[in-house]
């Protein structure tokens, strides 16, 4: 990540408020990403509320869906959006080059996952350019298979008094790669999977804009497992 835009100095400038860090942040080239998802979008529009609200310096260039089910295209607004369906492919790897492909296309330099159900092989070029949020903290309730209300019901038969969400790289393996930043929730005693799922998601709507804001800002580096 840093080789392309570096970890910058925290100036004075850039920790001033008011006029002067908003014409600095105005003048910032947008990052620009492409958007994966296999569901509902939700996550998706949040990005898209933030950047009309001016506090989100991304541009969504592409949205990708692995399938033609996925609602979540509806958010893409004006970027343009493909389907890509592993089925179509006879390997993860084959399945990935093409995705990977269409971010390069579209002049992606992040790749960030919304609701995306699929396994990636991640090239060498997007090594820690792909960012996921996973709605659980973790190590915990992660892995292949914990997806959806899954990881809430299983967060509550087990017993946890905090869950919440993780923003993470993403290498091979499912939930696995470097940990941009958490954010925890109680889970209370009448807690259903749908109430802790919406308490999550009230994170996720904060963490994931944060997490990419800084790396738009050039401010996240990588070291081994561990993000600065
Ligand atoms: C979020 O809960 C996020 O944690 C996970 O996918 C969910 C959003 O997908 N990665 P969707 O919009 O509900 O399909």
């Amino acid at each position: 990540l840093r080789e392309r835009r570096p970890l910058e100095a925290l100036t004075p400038a850039r920790l001033e408020t008011g006029d002067a860090a908003m014409s600095d942040r105005r003048k910032r080239r947008p990052l620009p990403v492409a958007v994966l998802l296999s569901g509902t979008g939700r996550t998706l529009k949040n990005i898209n509320d933030r950047v009309a609200a001016g506090r989100l310096d991304v541009e969504v260039r592409l949205v990708i869906a692995s399938t033609p089910k996925a609602t979540g295209v509806r958010f893409a607004g004006g970027a343009p959006s493909r389907v890509i369906e592993r089925r179509d492919f006879s390997s993860d790897e084959a399945f990935s080059n093409e995705v990977f492909a269409a971010c390069r296309g579209a002049g992606a330099e992040l790749v960030v996952l919304a609701g995306w159900l699929k396994l990636l092989v991640i090239p060498d070029d997007f090594r820690n350019r792909v960012v996921n949020i996973h709605p659980a903290l973790i190590p915990s309730f992660c892995g292949k298979g914990y997806f959806g209300h899954h990881v809430h019901q299983s967060a509550i038969d087990y017993g946890v008094k905090l869950s919440g969400c993780t923003v993470h790289f993403v290498d091979n393996q499912y939930d696995h790669g470097p940990v941009i930043l958490q954010k925890a929730v109680p889970v209370e005693t009448d807690d259903t999977a749908d109430t802790l799922a919406a308490r999550v998601f009230e994170a996720e709507c904060e963490a994931y804009p944060e997490a990419l804001q800084l790396i738009a800002e050039g401010r996240v580096a990588v070291e081994r497992r561990r993000v600065r």
